[in-house]
């Protein structure tokens, strides 16, 4: 099969790095890719969100089966434009995608369907907004509506920074038209992990729950990121725990969303907040999360093309997914900057050295100009490593991510050790 993903990060890398291991795949390619993922599959210059240049590229090199890793082109409608012209894509439609492309609209959603998530008020405009955060004179996470580049959550400390916030997304337009409506939410407290349903809109599969390290600094402090590493399986997601979000979240979400003749195909990516009451749902997500999906890949023993297509096919209902025994850690090496501006064109050291089995090194913002790679994004490598435990798999990522430097580099060296405490392991 000819198979093309679409994207550039770390996610894609890792899609790409499974995909080529399936005895279905005879040619990969990515768009647009990036200087790692160029070793395993043709890249080509059309970028994500250039729907109708993907469409002739399809056509044009009979795709069997295109694999969307973002979520731009989704929320723009690139499934609905594929299957219109008969060609088979892995992802959910625009209308479904809104579950992430709209938290206005994924909140109601989980009003109407019973979903356990934070209380909530929706604005479309300041006035309104403020007064009614002055009137309960306490503070709220607010959230603005469209999509931000994960940047568009503001968890106020108090009440005038929850003010502020309003101002900063609805009057100073910070996130531009994505935040024309607002969400003012309750603050939640516990531990967040997130969890993956791979549907065809009415059947699902599960992938291990992972956790993701949000903030830039050790301990969980400084300012949000993309994600700074993940682990999976987090044990902080119990058999107990996990059989509960299935009952709870997914199955409410997925036959809710065909109710609303939103049928949900591709994979759902539940942000969760494990709190007192049960677990609650923070977002969601409408693809694989980034870093989260470098370690949910290696972590698949089935064929992930036949996942895919049983998916893009609606016939999930006879699958079985085969998941191997072991636990994967990635750490994101970031650009000096990062996550605000950040510096480029760096050259990378220590990646000709041959990698043990049960590890790899994920490309997210590299480019291969010449012989050398050299930085191009914020989030420049993913080192990951999967081995029977947590631990081994951290030191493992760890060792190897000594070994790469670039001018600048930093990282988090506390990826997974929420994990090792929870197990007593530190
Ligand atoms: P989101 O982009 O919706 O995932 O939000 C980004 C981050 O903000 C989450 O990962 C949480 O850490 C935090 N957050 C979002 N909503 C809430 C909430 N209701 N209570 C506390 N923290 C929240
Ligand atoms: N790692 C968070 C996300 O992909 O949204």
């Amino acid at each position: 099969m000819n198979i093309l993903v679409i994207g550039s990060g770390g996610r894609e890398h890792a899609l790409v790095w499974k995909i080529a291991q399936s005895r279905q795949a005879s040619t990969i390619f990515c768009a647009p890719g990036n200087g790692g993922i160029s070793e395993s599959a043709e890249c080509i210059p059309i970028k994500a969100n250039d729907i109708p240049g993907l469409l002739q590229f399809s056509k044009e090199k009979k795709i069997d089966l295109t694999v969307v890793g973002s979520e731009e082109p989704l929320t723009l409608g690139i499934v609905d434009e594929f299957t219109k012209h008969g060609l088979l894509i892995f992802g959910p439609t625009a209308q479904a995608a809104e579950i992430e492309g709209s938290k206005v609209f994924s909140k109601q959603l989980m009003k109407k369907y019973g979903v356990p998530t934070a209380e909530f008020e929706i604005f479309s405009d300041a006035v309104h907004a403020k007064e009614f955060i002055r009137s309960k004179n306490k503070s709220f996470v607010v959230k603005a509506d469209g999509l931000a580049a994960g940047k568009g959550v503001i968890v106020a400390a108090d009440v005038q920074e929850t003010l502020d916030a309003v101002d900063l997304i609805m009057s100073d337009k910070k996130f531009g038209t994505a935040g024309n409506k607002i969400i003012v939410e309750e603050k939640m407290s516990g531990e967040e992990a997130s969890v993956f349903a791979v549907t065809d809109g009415e059947d699902y599969v599960l992938l291990p729950a992972a956790q993701d390290h949000k903030r830039i600094f050790d301990g969980d402090r400084g300012g949000n990121t993309g994600g700074m590493g993940a682990y999976a399986p987090a044990p902080v997601v119990t058999p107990e725990i996990m059989a509960q979000v299935e009952r709870t979240i997914i199955r409410p979400v997925i036959r809710g969303m065909a109710s609303e003749g939103r049928l949900y195909k591709g994979v759902l990516y539940c942000g969760l907040m494990l709190t007192d009451d049960g677990p609650k749902v923070v977002e969601f997500n409408c693809r694989f999360g980034d870093p989260e999906c470098q370690v949910l890949m290696p972590l698949i023993e089935s064929d992930v093309i036949e996942l895919f297509l049983a998916v893009a096919q609606g016939k999930l209902k006879n699958y079985s997914l085969r998941l191997n025994s072991m636990t994967a850690t990635c750490v994101v090496l970031a650009s000096g900057g990062y996550p605000d501006a950040f510096e480029k064109g760096k050259t990378i050291f220590g990646l000709e050295k041959k990698l043990s089995s049960g590890a790899m090194i994920f490309h997210a913002g590299t480019q291969k100009p010449d012989e050398k790679f050299i930085t191009s994004g914020g989030r420049v490598l993913g080192v990951t490593a999967f081995t029977d435990t947590i631990a081994g798999s951290i030191q493992k990522a760890y060792e190897i991510a000594g070994q790469v430097s670039f001018e600048g580099m930093h990282f988090r060296k506390d990826i997974g050790f929420k994990a090792l405490k929870r197990l007593g392991q530190v």
